[in-house]
Parts: C-alpha cells; structure tokens; sequence
C-alpha cells in the first residue's frame, strides 16, 4: 500500500501543532502583560500576593511549556534543516539563540516574581513590565520569523526527510 507521501498527498498536521503552540504561548504573555500592567495601575498593587502567585504560577507554566516546545522544534526540525538545508542553517542558529534568550528572560523575571512573593523584597515593577514586554515582542517576531523557515524547509525536504520529521516531533 501507497503511503501518504508516495500519493502526493502532504500532512501538514504536524505545522497546526505548532501554530497551536504559538498561539497558547502568545496567550500566556498576553495575561501576564496585562496583569502586570494592572499591577501598575492605582487600583492594584505591584505587591498584591494574589497577584503575585497568579504571575509566578504563568511564569512557571509558560517555562515548562517552552522547553517543551523549543526542544521538541531543535530536535524534531532544527537538526534537520542543518543536516539537509545549508543555505537554512543560519536562520536556524538564530532561532534556536532566540530560545535561549527567551527562557533566559523568562526564569529571570520568574525568580524576581517568586522572591517578591515568598516576602523577599519589592517586586521592582518597571523592570518587569520590560521584561515582559521584551520577551512578549520577542516572542511575536520569533514565532513569524520560525513558521516561515518550517514552511520553507518542509517545502524542500523529500519523501523521506518530511516522515523523519513528522516521526522525530509526535515521538517528542
Ligand atoms: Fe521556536
Ligand atoms: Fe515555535
């Protein structure tokens, strides 16, 4: 029996998983944002515990949720683009600084959050809000930039390397 591929048909499956992904990490910057943003306001408080620990618990979720998925990207079609694509390889290495960067900035601002909320010291408000607002912007530009380079190389690929793919990500 014919495969999927070798009938020329493409599973894009794979790509909405992703773009799912992407959207419920954008969601989870969007709410802690706003939430900071409240916290500056006069009817709130930056040291509202409350607050606080809904801030740290996104933090946390959002952490998990991107090592999940970059992991799953750098293994699944990083290595891939590099082993088959040059001419993609640098695009590839810039994305993957950008995930470092992101969770570097995210785990940064978690501690501050955390500490404010055990009672160790003032949250210092300003800088979280650029820090979110950095890694928020990050973010946006990181996921448009990424889905066009999968576009393109999955395009590229053959028969062959697209299964590898598909395989290595519902494996991850
Ligand atoms: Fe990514
Ligand atoms: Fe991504």
């Amino acid at each position: 029996m014919k495969t999927e591929a070798e009938l020329g048909h493409v599973d894009y499956r794979w790509f909405s998983r992703i773009q799912v992904e992407h959207d419920s990490l954008d969601r989870v910057f969007n709410s802690l944002s706003s939430t900071l943003t409240l916290m500056a306001t006069p009817s709130a408080s930056p040291q509202d515990p409350d607050l606080l620990a809904d801030v740290r618990d996104d933090l946390s979720f959002a952490l998990d949720e991107m090592l999940e998925h970059f992991g799953a990207e750098e293994e699944a079609i990083f290595s891939q683009i590099r082993a088959h694509l040059p001419s993609l390889k640098q695009a590839a290495d810039q994305l993957e600084r950008d995930h470092e960067v992101l969770c570097q900035k995210t785990s940064q601002l978690r501690k501050m959050v955390s500490a404010a909320r055990a009672g160790d010291g003032d949250l210092d408000l300003k800088t979280a809000l650029q820090i979110i607002g950095e890694t928020t912007e990050l973010l946006a530009r990181h996921n448009q930039q990424e889905v066009q380079l999968f576009f393109e190389a999955f395009e590229r690929f053959d028969t062959e390397q697209r299964a590898h793919l598909v395989k290595t990500l519902q494996n991850h």
